[in-house]
Protein backbone atom coordinates (compact mmCIF):
# COMPACT_ATOMS: atom_id res chain seq x y z
CA UNK A 1 0.00 0.00 0.00
CA UNK A 2 1.14 3.35 -0.62
CA UNK A 3 1.58 5.91 2.25
CA UNK A 4 1.42 9.12 -0.02
CA UNK A 5 -2.10 9.62 1.78
CA UNK A 6 -0.91 9.05 5.22
CA UNK A 7 1.86 11.01 5.25
CA UNK A 8 0.32 14.36 3.11
CA UNK A 9 1.23 17.78 4.86
CA UNK A 10 3.88 15.72 7.13
CA UNK A 11 7.45 17.06 5.21
CA UNK A 12 9.76 16.44 7.73
CA UNK A 13 9.67 13.03 9.29
CA UNK A 14 12.03 12.34 12.70
CA UNK A 15 13.96 8.90 12.26
CA UNK A 16 14.75 7.35 15.76
CA UNK A 17 17.22 5.21 16.64
CA UNK A 18 15.84 4.91 20.13
CA UNK A 19 17.78 3.65 22.50
CA UNK A 20 15.67 3.05 25.16
CA UNK A 21 12.04 2.35 25.22
CA UNK A 22 11.42 4.28 28.18
CA UNK A 23 12.13 7.56 26.72
CA UNK A 24 9.73 6.60 23.54
CA UNK A 25 6.74 8.26 24.85
CA UNK A 26 8.25 11.60 26.41
CA UNK A 27 10.35 11.58 23.12
CA UNK A 28 6.98 11.40 21.13
CA UNK A 29 5.22 14.21 22.92
CA UNK A 30 8.41 16.28 22.78
CA UNK A 31 8.16 16.17 18.86
CA UNK A 32 4.66 16.27 18.79
CA UNK A 33 5.18 19.85 21.11
CA UNK A 34 7.63 21.03 18.39
CA UNK A 35 5.30 20.42 15.93
CA UNK A 36 6.14 17.35 13.91
CA UNK A 37 3.26 14.73 14.03
CA UNK A 38 4.73 11.89 12.97
CA UNK A 39 7.61 9.84 13.98
CA UNK A 40 9.41 6.88 12.48
CA UNK A 41 11.05 3.88 14.89
CA UNK A 42 14.06 2.36 13.56
CA UNK A 43 14.15 -1.43 13.82
CA UNK A 44 17.46 -1.44 14.34
CA UNK A 45 17.54 -1.30 18.38
CA UNK A 46 16.10 -3.82 20.92
CA UNK A 47 13.53 -1.35 22.28
CA UNK A 48 12.41 -0.62 19.45
CA UNK A 49 9.15 -2.72 18.75
CA UNK A 50 8.59 -1.61 21.94
CA UNK A 51 9.02 1.78 21.68
CA UNK A 52 6.66 1.88 18.85
CA UNK A 53 3.93 -0.20 20.98
CA UNK A 54 4.24 2.41 23.64
CA UNK A 55 3.93 5.60 21.25
CA UNK A 56 0.98 3.88 19.46
CA UNK A 57 -0.74 3.20 22.60
CA UNK A 58 -0.07 6.36 24.52
CA UNK A 59 0.28 9.13 22.14
CA UNK A 60 -2.43 8.29 19.86
CA UNK A 61 -2.00 12.00 17.60
CA UNK A 62 1.54 10.90 16.39
CA UNK A 63 1.40 9.03 13.52
CA UNK A 64 3.93 5.87 14.14
CA UNK A 65 5.33 3.98 11.94
CA UNK A 66 8.57 1.87 11.67
CA UNK A 67 11.83 2.09 10.17
CA UNK A 68 14.21 -0.18 8.42
CA UNK A 69 12.13 -3.16 8.01
CA UNK A 70 14.46 -5.70 6.20
CA UNK A 71 12.70 -9.22 6.41
CA UNK A 72 8.65 -9.63 6.02
CA UNK A 73 8.27 -11.43 8.55
CA UNK A 74 8.63 -8.22 10.42
CA UNK A 75 5.27 -6.93 9.31
CA UNK A 76 3.52 -9.06 11.25
CA UNK A 77 5.56 -7.57 14.53
CA UNK A 78 4.96 -3.84 13.66
CA UNK A 79 1.18 -4.09 12.76
CA UNK A 80 1.29 -6.10 16.22
CA UNK A 81 2.88 -2.99 17.98
CA UNK A 82 0.16 -0.26 16.19
CA UNK A 83 2.73 1.01 13.65
CA UNK A 84 0.90 2.84 11.15
CA UNK A 85 3.25 2.69 8.39
CA UNK A 86 6.97 0.81 7.33
CA UNK A 87 9.79 1.95 5.42
CA UNK A 88 12.80 0.06 4.51
CA UNK A 89 16.22 1.22 2.90
CA UNK A 90 15.00 -0.99 0.04
CA UNK A 91 12.80 -3.60 -1.43
CA UNK A 92 12.11 -6.78 -2.25
CA UNK A 93 8.97 -8.82 -3.40
CA UNK A 94 8.55 -10.38 -0.38
CA UNK A 95 8.32 -7.41 1.69
CA UNK A 96 5.30 -6.26 -0.70
CA UNK A 97 3.74 -9.26 -0.23
CA UNK A 98 4.25 -9.02 3.51
CA UNK A 99 3.08 -5.14 3.44
CA UNK A 100 -0.23 -5.63 1.48
CA UNK A 101 -0.97 -9.11 3.68
CA UNK A 102 -0.98 -6.36 6.68
CA UNK A 103 -2.50 -3.29 4.70
CA UNK A 104 0.54 -1.52 5.78
CA UNK A 105 1.51 1.70 4.50
CA UNK A 106 4.62 0.72 2.99
CA UNK A 107 7.52 3.15 1.61
CA UNK A 108 10.09 1.03 0.17
CA UNK A 109 13.54 2.39 -0.73
CA UNK A 110 15.70 2.98 -4.08
CA UNK A 111 18.36 4.52 -5.45
CA UNK A 112 18.08 3.54 -9.38
CA UNK A 113 15.72 4.55 -11.72
CA UNK A 114 15.46 0.75 -12.50
CA UNK A 115 14.50 0.39 -8.89
CA UNK A 116 12.07 3.47 -9.18
CA UNK A 117 10.21 2.09 -12.07
CA UNK A 118 10.08 -1.26 -10.44
CA UNK A 119 8.24 -0.17 -7.55
CA UNK A 120 6.45 2.27 -9.33
CA UNK A 121 5.08 -0.75 -10.87
CA UNK A 122 4.04 -1.86 -7.86
CA UNK A 123 2.18 0.82 -7.41
CA UNK A 124 4.25 2.85 -5.11
CA UNK A 125 4.38 6.59 -6.32
CA UNK A 126 6.26 7.74 -2.82
CA UNK A 127 9.39 5.98 -2.41
CA UNK A 128 12.44 6.07 0.10
CA UNK A 129 15.77 7.56 -1.61
CA UNK A 130 18.37 6.29 0.28
CA UNK A 131 21.26 7.15 1.05
CA UNK A 132 20.32 10.62 -0.01
CA UNK A 133 23.40 12.14 -0.34
CA UNK A 134 25.84 9.24 -1.14
CA UNK A 135 23.24 8.14 -3.88
CA UNK A 136 23.51 11.65 -5.44
CA UNK A 137 21.62 13.86 -3.49
CA UNK A 138 19.36 16.87 -5.04
CA UNK A 139 21.49 16.81 -8.40
CA UNK A 140 20.37 13.22 -9.14
CA UNK A 141 16.85 13.54 -7.46
CA UNK A 142 16.46 16.88 -10.34
CA UNK A 143 17.69 14.07 -13.14
CA UNK A 144 15.30 11.43 -12.34
CA UNK A 145 12.08 13.68 -12.18
CA UNK A 146 12.06 14.54 -15.25
CA UNK A 147 11.74 11.16 -16.95
CA UNK A 148 9.89 10.00 -13.60
CA UNK A 149 7.39 12.71 -13.11
CA UNK A 150 5.07 10.66 -11.11
CA UNK A 151 6.80 9.59 -8.41
CA UNK A 152 7.76 11.12 -5.43
CA UNK A 153 10.88 10.82 -2.40
CA UNK A 154 11.25 10.85 0.59
CA UNK A 155 15.33 11.58 0.89
CA UNK A 156 16.83 9.84 4.13
CA UNK A 157 20.63 9.81 5.13
CA UNK A 158 22.59 12.42 5.25
CA UNK A 159 20.20 15.22 5.59
CA UNK A 160 20.99 17.58 7.73
CA UNK A 161 19.80 21.02 8.75
CA UNK A 162 22.40 22.74 6.40
CA UNK A 163 20.45 21.01 3.03
CA UNK A 164 17.45 20.13 4.37
CA UNK A 165 15.44 23.36 2.90
CA UNK A 166 17.04 22.47 -0.50
CA UNK A 167 15.63 19.28 -0.58
CA UNK A 168 12.02 20.31 0.44
CA UNK A 169 11.95 22.41 -1.79
CA UNK A 170 12.45 20.08 -4.77
CA UNK A 171 9.07 19.11 -7.01
CA UNK A 172 9.50 15.30 -6.75
CA UNK A 173 10.44 15.74 -2.92
CA UNK A 174 7.32 14.97 -0.38
CA UNK A 175 8.92 14.96 3.04
CA UNK A 176 12.45 14.28 3.81
CA UNK A 177 13.86 11.83 6.66
CA UNK A 178 16.84 12.24 9.15
CA UNK A 179 17.98 11.28 12.80
CA UNK A 180 19.36 14.88 13.42
CA UNK A 181 16.10 15.66 15.14
CA UNK A 182 16.86 13.13 17.72
CA UNK A 183 20.36 12.60 18.43
CA UNK A 184 21.73 9.33 20.41
CA UNK A 185 23.44 11.83 23.11
CA UNK A 186 20.24 14.20 23.85
CA UNK A 187 18.21 10.86 24.12
CA UNK A 188 20.85 9.30 26.72
CA UNK A 189 20.82 12.51 28.69
CA UNK A 190 16.88 12.35 28.80
CA UNK A 191 17.24 16.06 27.46
CA UNK A 192 14.06 16.41 26.11
CA UNK A 193 13.93 20.44 25.87
CA UNK A 194 16.67 20.22 23.59
CA UNK A 195 14.94 17.59 21.26
CA UNK A 196 12.06 19.80 21.48
CA UNK A 197 13.79 22.78 20.30
CA UNK A 198 15.48 20.72 17.31
CA UNK A 199 11.67 19.90 16.34
CA UNK A 200 10.82 23.45 16.63
CA UNK A 201 13.47 24.06 13.85
CA UNK A 202 12.52 21.20 11.75
CA UNK A 203 9.24 22.00 11.44
CA UNK A 204 9.39 25.75 10.63
CA UNK A 205 11.41 24.46 7.46
CA UNK A 206 7.82 22.46 6.31
CA UNK A 207 6.37 26.17 4.07
C1 LIG B 1 17.59 6.12 7.52
O1 LIG B 1 17.44 4.98 7.88
O2 LIG B 1 16.72 6.73 6.91
C2 LIG B 1 18.89 6.78 7.73
O3 LIG B 1 19.72 6.02 8.53
C3 LIG B 1 18.78 8.16 8.28
O4 LIG B 1 19.94 8.76 7.87
P1 LIG B 1 20.68 9.85 8.74
O5 LIG B 1 21.10 9.17 10.02
O6 LIG B 1 21.85 10.29 7.90
O7 LIG B 1 19.70 10.96 9.01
Amino acid sequence: MDASKLLAGSRVVPVVVLANADIAVPLAEALLEGGLGVIEVTLRTDDALQGIEKIAKSVPEMIVGAGSLRRPEQFADIAAAGARFAVSPGSSLRLHTAANDHKMPFIPGAATPSEMIALFEHGYQLQKFFPAELAGGRPFLKAVGAPLPEVSFMPTGGITPDNAMDYLKMDNVACIGGSWITPAKLQTSGDLDAIRQIAVGAASLMV
